[in-house]
């Protein structure tokens, strides 16, 4: 039998590229092993969006984008959160299993809060929305980006509290996160979000790629260590420390091999106004790579996510009431 595979994304935005290499590729590139299952989280979105218009407009996007990235929604169950409502009836069994000052522990709550924002009881109870999602499924492997590490603590923490009041119900669920990729960095350094305003698109057109592209902060002062030659008749060499720009480095690594892309950069680094050609390259390279995805995502129409998602809750939402039932046995709620 194949492990369970379960992962999602909100429509809360047009996707970035820390999305793609974050989630969206390592999801494609592992999913066919697994009995997978893919989701847009419509209900975690509304923590942050209150535009009916533009979550619908979102739906049909992220569901484009995963098509585009190469997903087959034949090989996966693709659903929209909403569409099953046991997932929040379960979040309500979690969310009386944990504690206040345990979901007052969870980073994005906290980040929320530090940062001034408003903070709604749906954010507070966010990661009890996910574990739902994850263990409803009996989810077993769940591919995020790094950030999401914590989340997947928390669906773990209400597996076991929900065991040991209930007796054994729900298994491990392991966050899979891709070596190397670890957190990518925004236009400005910091981690790529949408709801930092740093990102460059996926999906965007050239131009607003490379107006993404361009606005790639290089004068953050970060330095690397660089020996030179400094007498041809004796070979003797120093280090000295020269400009670097870690972040620009670090996006375009995404899409190039590492030795091609040290030679670019050990190229440059010597010229002045190095950043530009750099950047400029960096354009032609994620052009490279998101002009197929483009193309698919464009033959997508709005009919075929809605047969999508259809045939996607059927299928998610016979496999949850299934689970459901032995929850209802479990808790008591249950009369035979
Ligand atoms: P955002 O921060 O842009 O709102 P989400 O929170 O919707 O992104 O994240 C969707 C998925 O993409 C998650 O699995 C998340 O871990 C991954 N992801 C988001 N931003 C990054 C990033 N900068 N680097 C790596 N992965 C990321
Ligand atoms: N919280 C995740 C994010 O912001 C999205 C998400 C919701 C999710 N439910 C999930 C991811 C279940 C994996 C599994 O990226």
């Amino acid at each position: 039998m194949k492990k369970r595979l379960l992962t999602g994304l909100q429509p809360s935005g047009a996707l970035h590229i820390g999305n793609y290499f974050g989630a969206l590729k390592p999801f494609v590139d592992l999913y066919n092993d697994y009995d997978s299952h893919l989701m847009v989280v419509d209900l975690h979105a509304l923590t942050t969006l209150r535009d009916p218009q533009a979550l619908r407009e979102n739906i049909y996007s992220v569901v484009r984008d995963y098509i585009a990235v190469g997903v087959d929604p034949e090989k996966v169950i693709l659903f929209k959160q909403s569409d099953v409502p046991l997932h929040t009836e379960l979040a309500w069994i979690f969310e009386c299993l944990v504690t206040v000052p345990f979901l007052m522990q969870a980073h994005a709550y906290k980040d929320k809060v530090a940062k001034g924002l408003e903070a709604n009881a749906g954010l507070f109870n966010y990661p009890m929305l996910m574990a739902a999602d994850i263990l409803l499924y009996d989810a077993e492997v769940i591919p995020v980006g790094a950030d999401q590490k914590q989340h997947v603590e928390y669906a773990r923490e209400a597996a076991t509290k929900f065991n040991l009041a209930y007796g054994e119900t729900f298994g491990t669920p392991q966050e899979l996160i891709f070596e190397g990729v670890g957190i990518i960095p925004g236009t400005d350094g910091q981690k790529m979000s949408k709801s930092y305003k740093n990102t460059i698109p996926l999906f965007g057109t050239k131009d607003e790629i490379a107006k993404a592209v361009m606005s790639i902060v290089t004068d953050s002062g970060l330095t690397r260590d660089e020996t030179v030659n400094v007498s041809r008749a004796t070979g003797n060499t120093v280090v000295r420390s020269v400009p670097f720009a870690k972040n620009l480095y670090s996006i375009h690594t995404l899409f190039k091999m590492q030795d091609e892309q040290d030679k670019l950069f050990d190229f440059y680094m010597s010229h002045e106004n190095m950043y530009k050609p750099l950047k400029e390259t960096l354009i032609e390279d994620i052009e490279a790579c998101v002009a197929p995805m483009r193309e698919r995502r464009a033959s997508v129409i709005d009919s075929d996510v809605q047969a999508i998602l259809k045939k996607g809750a059927e299928q998610a939402q016979e496999r949850a009431a299934r689970k459901m039932e032995e929850i209802h046995k479990r808790i008591g709620v249950s009369l035979t």
